[in-house]
């Protein structure tokens, strides 16, 4: 209690002596409210499998805008430590003390930091995770850490959490939702579709969310299914191709073991929809109730794709349209096909990008090989790794957004996007906020005993 707290209190109870000093407090609540920061630094680290991300956000609570001060990646991640987790803490700690250097002298040890884990440190058993999570304690104590050390929280997270918090960033971002959760009511909720190598995952608002004033938090469906990222699915469609068909998946002229690809959408397409029928139909019989299996959508989610909910696709999507459109713009400029996909891109339709796709998979793999040896003349988001794949990745995309979950064809439902208000289209910043909302004294106490893996 401040002492001008104190004295209100006591007047309470001795009202004629001392109305004075109560008039005089009172005078000063604006003058303290509006010394009052608006403006909250927040600290968050993406602790993935190839390295440990640190955000530090300024968030402006007057209007309602969040701004990354500060983002960088420390590489390997935190989960390649697991033979020596002391050896993790060093190069964490270097990482908070330069983002610290982006916040304001006096706000500095104020900033609460969450330290969340996603798949990397999922697959470790707990037990190794837990002794990770541990010896970060030696960050925390560090007489040179720079933030609030009384309000850490470390652990590692699902992905049913990443998926609900990167709808909220979102929304947060494209002006939907308030970062109290809230939703301003302005537009359709946007949903969101991510495809990396691994896993593939939707999150879908509520559709009430479009209504002022209802919690974005509340009615979100995620699915993440496992075995569906892009890489995961070309190696299957390679094994189950021993004879060659899938070759119609690469560009013309692609080198894949021995073979040539020949560039043919449409019998890819027909190719990769079989396995994932197949692989789906499997794994309905088998794993009854346990792991999601790909296109198990409720009634109200098909409803959402259908039409009352809009989508941004983010990560292995907005890279591989995006090669697509980068492909066509310099490869085939004036044909029709490009001409409509460039008009509508970023939100083009899946009929505009299937029509582009099928130009460029028939095109001469030689050209992207040879721009792609160059950073300079490269598609921005496609290194070596990846170029010769694009053509297959394109098909599956197309496979997974019409035929798994069912966006009309003629719709323009999904934007392929990185970024929205010049920040990542990722789960950090949902996740502060959301940690925010749910505990209004955000941060909580800190943890008595170093087990901070089991918060
Ligand atoms: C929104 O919902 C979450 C739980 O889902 C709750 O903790 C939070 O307080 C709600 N926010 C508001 C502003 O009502």
């Amino acid at each position: 209690m401040s002492s001008a707290q104190r004295n209100a209190a006591s007047c309470a109870l001795q009202m004629d002596s001392c109305q004075k000093v109560m008039l005089l407090w009172l005078a000063l609540v604006p003058l303290l409210v509006a010394g009052d920061p608006v403006v909250e630094y927040h600290a968050i680290c993406d602790a993935g499998s190839t390295g440990t991300r640190l955000y530090v956000f300024a968030l402006d609570l007057a209007a309602g805008k969040a701004e990354s001060v500060f983002v960088k990646k420390t590489k390997p991640g935190l989960s390649s430590y697991v033979d020596d987790p002391k050896k993790a803490v060093a190069p964490l700690l270097q990482l908070l003390i330069e983002g610290s250097e982006k916040v304001p002298l006096d706000q500095r040890s104020k900033v609460p930091l969450l330290i969340f884990g996603t798949a990397g440190m999922r697959m470790l058993p707990k037990k190794k995770q837990d002794s990770i999570w541990a010896s970060l304690i030696h960050v925390y104590e560090d007489k040179s850490y720079p933030f609030d050390r009384a309000h850490v929280i470390a652990r590692t997270v699902s992905g049913d959490e990443e998926g609900l918090w990167a709808v909220l960033t979102t929304n947060f971002l494209t002006g939907r939702m308030g970062h109290d959760l809230l939703s301003h009511g302005s537009s359709a909720p946007l949903g969101l579709l991510d495809l990396g190598g691994s896993s593939t995952q939707i999150g879908i608002p509520s559709a009430a969310a479009a209504a002022k004033g209802i919690n974005f938090s509340d009615g979100v469906m995620v699915k993440s299914y496992l075995g569906f990222g892009m890489t995961h699915i070309r190696e299957e469609v390679r094994k189950e191709s021993s004879d060659g068909t899938d070759s119609s998946c690469y560009m013309k002229g692609t080198p894949v073991d021995g073979r040539s690809g020949t560039g043919d959408g449409s019998l890819c397409r027909r190719l990769i929809n079989r396995l994932l029928q197949q692989k789906s139909q499997t794994c309905r019989l088998e794993s009854a109730h346990s792991e999601p299996c790909l296109g198990d959508l409720s009634s109200s989610a098909l409803e959402a794709v259908q039409g009352s909910v809009d989508f941004f696709g983010v990560s292995g999507l907005t890279y591989v349209a995006d090669f697509a459109r980068w492909w066509a713009s310099q490869q085939a400029p004036n044909h029709p096909a490009t001409k409509a996909f460039l008009e509508a891109y970023p939100r083009p339709t899946l009929a505009e990008l299937e029509a582009v796709i099928d130009l460029m998979c028939a095109g001469d793999y030689s050209w992207v090989d040879k721009q792609t040896q160059q950073k300079s003349t490269a598609h921005q988001f496609t290194a070596e790794d990846n170029a010769p794949y694009r053509c297959f990745q394109a098909n599956y995309m197309l496979i997974l957004l019409r035929e798994i979950y069912g966006f009309p064809k003629d719709a323009r439902k999904v934007t392929f996007a990185l970024e929205a208000s010049g920040e990542d289209l990722e789960w950090p910043l949902g996740a502060l906020l959301h940690r925010r909302a749910t505990f209004p004294a955000f941060p909580a106490p800190p943890p008595m005993n170093p087990a901070y893996g089991e918060l």
